[in-house]
Parts: C-alpha cells; structure tokens; sequence
C-alpha cells in the first residue's frame, strides 16, 4: 500500500525530529532514507515528490526511532567508510573517525622508504589503521592487537571483508607488546580519563564500549613497551586526545625518542603525536 506521504514530506519529517537532538539532523535523515531504500543518498534529490510504501514508511520509521535514541548512524548503517574501505561496524567496537584517517597518513608518511615494513597496531578496534595501512602499503607485514575479544571477532570479519593480510592477535597492552623489531608502532588508545565518560555525548557514551574509551596509562604504557620492541629508527606513531599533546610529547621525550613532531587534524587540533626510536 502507498502511503499518503511523498519521499519530500518525509524526510523534511525526520530531519526536524531528529534535529532536536542531533546537530546533523537532516543529513543524518537523509543517509538513513537512501540506506533504507537501498538508493544513493544524492539520488533522493530527484524523487523528492514519489510517495512511500506503507511498508517503506515502516522500515525507515524504525532507524529514524534508534537514531532519535542517540545510537550513531554507523551502527545503524552496520558499515563505515574509513580511507579507501568500507569496514564493518557494531557496538563490538568504536567507529572509526576521520581524525584517524590523519593518523595512517603519517604513518605512510614514515614507511614511504622501508621495504616491506613490519607494523603494529596496537588497539585495534574494527581493524581500520591496520587494514588502511595493509591496503595502501603493498608488500607491508602488518600486526594487530587488541585486548577485546568483541572488536577482534569484529576486525576478523573485515578482514574477510576486504581480503587483506592482516595478523590479529588477542593481546593486552599492559604486558607488553609483541616482540619486533617493528618498522612502526602504531596506535590510537583509549584516551578518556575515567572522570570525562559522563561528560561525553550520549551517541558515544551509550553506545561505543568502554574498554575502548576509558583506559587510563595506555598511552604510556605503549611508549613504554615500544622503546625495547621497534627497530632502530623507526616510529612510533600515536592519536591523542584533545590537550593530550603536550603530555604525549613530554612522555616521548623522557623516554629517549628523537624528531617528535605533532600534526594536527583537519579542525587544527593536535591530534598525532610521533616519534623516533634512536640506539641499539
Ligand atoms: C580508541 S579505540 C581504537 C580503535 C581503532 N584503532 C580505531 O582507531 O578506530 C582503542 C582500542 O584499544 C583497545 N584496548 C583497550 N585497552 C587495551 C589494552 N590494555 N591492550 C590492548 N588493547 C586495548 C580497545 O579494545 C579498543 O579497541
């Protein structure tokens, strides 16, 4: 049965309900309309007067009501983009985020002259750095680890997903890392102070596990372990937290690496902190 509602009506519906509690109201009712109707988000714009099934009007109804009760459009969606790839995504792990995008640009940056190089990605969620990396680095040797079971069964489906060659590996960051030597470490840890969870939005603190925000001394737990287990000059690359740079940085440097160097993200924040492992 058709509905009385054309594709229009409904979305300028939406878009106001959602609105109310998301600053992305429209897009957000736009992305979810083209996914429940299986049609391209631009291709809304011509069929803008075509009235909804009944039973379209239902299907679409209900993601509109999970993301009215915050749940971020990627979980709904089931898959993200991140680089060149479209990865999977569920509550098992935190959704991957554009600033992290800059993350792997360093660390192509760093391996543009290593052969064959041997990485590490040490909390790895979905799997993204490590698999961007196994993507745009052809002939590198990438690792990942990650202390939850949840995001590893998560990042073994992505690697079927895309084919690529990744080694994943249930670790805990807290005894060490694997033995290397890596060409390059990297990671982007959990980084929330355990006082900072209830001030987060809800879309993140509802719904993206905890173990992947909250995890106070990861970052200098990994500096730490990396110094014995990565190559004599190679990286160590890390995401930081908003004002997390200028600990990072001091930890770097008290810990004896050389060239550290900050980049910040595409809002200028400072947002990848690397540096130089130098001796043996
Ligand atoms: C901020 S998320 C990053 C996920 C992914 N790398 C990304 O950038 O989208 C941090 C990840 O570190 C993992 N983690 C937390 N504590 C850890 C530990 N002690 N050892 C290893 N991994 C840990 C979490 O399970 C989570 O997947």
């Amino acid at each position: 049965m058709t509905s009385a509602l054309t594709l229009g009506d409904v979305l300028r519906r939406a878009a106001e309900h959602l609105g109310k509690t998301s600053e992305t109201g429209r897009l957000d009712a736009e992305i979810l309309l083209a996914h429940s109707l299986g049609r391209k988000r631009i291709e809304l714009y011509t069929d803008f007067d075509r009235p909804l099934s009944g039973a379209e009007l239902d299907g679409y109804r209900a993601l509109v009501a999970r993301r009215a009760k915050r749940e971020p459009v990627a979980y709904i969606l089931g898959e993200w983009g991140f680089r060149r790839l479209t990865l999977a995504v569920d509550r098992r792990a935190l959704i991957p985020r554009p600033e992290t995008e800059i993350v792997v640009e360093r660390c192509l940056a760093r391996l543009r002259e290593v052969e064959n190089p041997r990485v590490l990605d040490v909390g790895t969620g979905t799997g993204a750095i490590a698999l961007a990396l196994a993507d745009e680095l052809p002939g590198s040797r990438v690792t990942a680890i990650d202390v939850s079971g949840d995001a590893l069964a998560l990042a073994r489906e992505n690697v079927a997903r895309t084919g690529l060659d990744v080694e994943l590996l249930e670790h805990d960051l807290r005894s060490g890392i694997p033995a290397g030597p890596w060409d390059l470490v990297v990671s982007n840890p959990p980084y929330v102070e355990p006082d900072e969870l209830d001030s987060l939005i809800p879309d993140v603190r509802d719904f993206e596990p905890h173990l992947a925000l909250v995890g106070r001394g990861a970052t200098e737990a990994l500096a730490r372990a990396a110094t014995a287990e990565l190559a004599s000059g190679a990286w160590l690359v890390l995401e930081v937290g908003d004002g997390g740079r200028s600990l990072a940085v001091a930890l770097l440097d008290e810990l004896g690496y050389v060239e550290v160097t900050t980049t910040a993200d595409l809002t200028g924040r400072d947002r990848v902190v690397e540096g130089r492992r130098v001796g043996d």
